[in-house]
């Protein structure tokens, strides 16, 4: 027979196991009033939704839920739905009971997205494959002009209320622009002043701090800050682990920044203090959520998104410490980002197009425009070689590839504003994003379709024998539906010349 003591014990020792982060913090005292994960459940015994997904070829929308309570996302069913088309995240679900969903954010005071009605774009869905203890799942891959949020929530923190959140990012995506974040924002999508949101940002937009970034950092609206004022802060370290965990938390008179690498060690104290003078305090939270774009929706910043919380009350370094290693636990690992046919760095290709009117023809360039060209054996060396490319190791990222001109080394097929260009690489971060491609398994069930890194949402399409870099369905007249997956599906092989 059990002893009551023993039961007990046994019980915790389950609990402590079986744990999610939403556990942690509601055993702190501090629990999740919002909780956004596409990877896996926050808490141990959560097995609904974790978000929605909707496809491109007939609009049909599925939810991805855990393998089981507190699992990893079930990967297998986004793979399976959205096989031989493309989708993108619609919703991403509160698993507190709140109802505190993300969406497509709505336009704002600020710059909007590209789609007619101004409202933000929707990520792809496969832009950020990962595995968790050898597990697949998706992040939400965030170009700039995508963004997420939620003007109507249940018990995020207003005023001055204490408050505290935590999110995984990818060390390795990011920019300077505003504002790449994630927590408490305006629910009128317009900057009400200083003190109207506290959010975490990561990018190299804020102060910064030691190195050259990017940094974990709070956006408090009219400010990103690193540190407790407006200068670079010495004790904000570069982030550039692969996975990065990023911590905000505030409560009248106080907060802090804390962070580190997000599959292994602990949690750094980058600030804890006062609050920044010049009306941050006391604050003025509004508690609207976002993630990817600013209060007033500025969205031209980029990163990805794998899981995060709000809590109620000002979470202890320590159980923000149990998180951290909640998360490392969780054990999340790089993975591949290209499928379909190799297209191996050290090569050099031709691209032949796949669309029932175009099938001998392959992308070429003539100056900077690249076109589709009618290339046989008998053609010149000179377009021969117009349509030959090396493919080399991504200019951007390394699991991926860039293709360099054959007839102009230096030179590299790169987008801008969604068109297909020629250029010389000028060495900037844009550029070497720009000329980023993952070769995916062509959409069509052949060949390679030719996804952008920057953009997972575009591919490589011909279009009234222009390049460009389209997405299916999206706002420009070179994204219409009709053949695009015959558009985006080319027949890699050997270059001409
Ligand atoms: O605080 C930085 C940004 O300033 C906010 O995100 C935005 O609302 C404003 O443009
Ligand atoms: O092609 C989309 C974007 O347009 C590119 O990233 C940038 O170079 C240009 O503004």
């Amino acid at each position: 027979m059990f002893h009551f003591s023993s039961l007990s014990a046994l019980c915790l020792v389950a609990t402590l196991v079986a744990a999610g982060p939403c556990d942690i913090y509601a055993s702190g005292g501090t629990p999740c009033v919002a909780a956004h994960s596409t990877t896996r459940a926050l808490f141990s015994a959560y097995s609904g939704s974790l978000y929605q997904i909707k496809r491109g070829s007939d609009g049909a929308t599925t939810n991805i839920s855990p393998l089981g309570a507190g699992g990893v996302a079930n990967a297998a069913t986004q793979d399976s739905f959205c096989d031989g088309t493309t989708c993108v995240i619609t919703t991403i679900f509160d698993q507190t009971g709140r109802s505190n969903h993300l969406t497509q954010a709505p336009p704002g005071g600020a710059a909007s997205g590209t789609d007619p009605n101004g409202f933000d774009n929707l990520a792809a869905a496969d832009g950020a494959p990962v595995t968790l203890n050898g597990n697949k799942a998706y992040g939400v891959f965030i170009p700039p002009g995508t963004g997420y949020r939620n003007d109507a929530t249940n018990g995020i923190a207003v005023g001055d209320a204490a408050e505290g959140m935590y999110a995984v990012f990818d060390g390795t995506h990011y920019n300077g622009n505003c504002c790449f974040d994630y927590g408490n924002a305006e629910p009128s999508v317009r900057d009400t002043g200083n003190g109207h949101m506290e959010a975490i940002y990561f990018g190299t937009g804020g102060p910064g701090g030691a190195g050259s970034g990017p940094w974990a950092g709070a956006d408090l609206e009219n400010g990103l800050f690193n540190g407790g004022n407006t200068a670079a802060n010495p004790n904000s370290p570069s982030l550039t682990s692969r996975f990065v965990t990023a911590v905000v938390k505030g409560e009248p008179g106080t907060w802090a920044i804390r962070g580190g690498n997000a599959a292994s060690g602990s949690l750094s104290t980058f600030f804890s203090g006062a609050r920044p003078s010049g009306g941050y305090n006391p604050m003025h939270k509004e508690g609207a959520l976002i993630l990817g774009i600013g209060g007033d929706n500025s969205d031209r910043a980029q990163g990805t998104f794998y899981e995060g919380v709000m809590t109620s009350g000002y979470p202890s370094d320590a159980t923000e410490n149990s998180v951290q290693a909640n998360i490392v636990a969780a054990g999340y690992a790089a993975t591949a980002l290209t499928s379909g046919p190799a297209i191996a760095v050290g090569s050099a290709v031709s691209f032949r197009a796949t669309t029932a009117c175009c099938a001998t023809r392959y992308i070429a360039h003539t100056g900077a425009t690249v076109s589709t060209q009618l290339v046989t054996p008998s053609s010149t060396q000179a377009l021969k070689l117009s349509a030959s490319w090396n493919v080399v190791t991504g200019l951007g990222n390394n699991a991926c590839v860039s293709f360099e001109s054959r007839d102009t080394p230096g030179s590299y097929i790169r987008h801008s504003n969604f068109q297909l260009f020629v250029n010389a690489n000028d060495g900037s971060k844009l550029f070497s994003e720009d000329a980023t491609w993952c070769p995916q398994a062509g959409l069509s069930g052949q060949g390679n379709s030719i996804r952008s890194w920057s953009y997972p949402a575009h591919y490589f399409r011909h279009f009234n024998g222009i390049l460009y870099a389209a997405s299916n369905g999206g706002p420009d007249s070179f994204d219409a539906t009709w053949v695009f997956n015959d558009d985006v599906t080319w027949v890699v092989g050997p270059a001409f010349a």
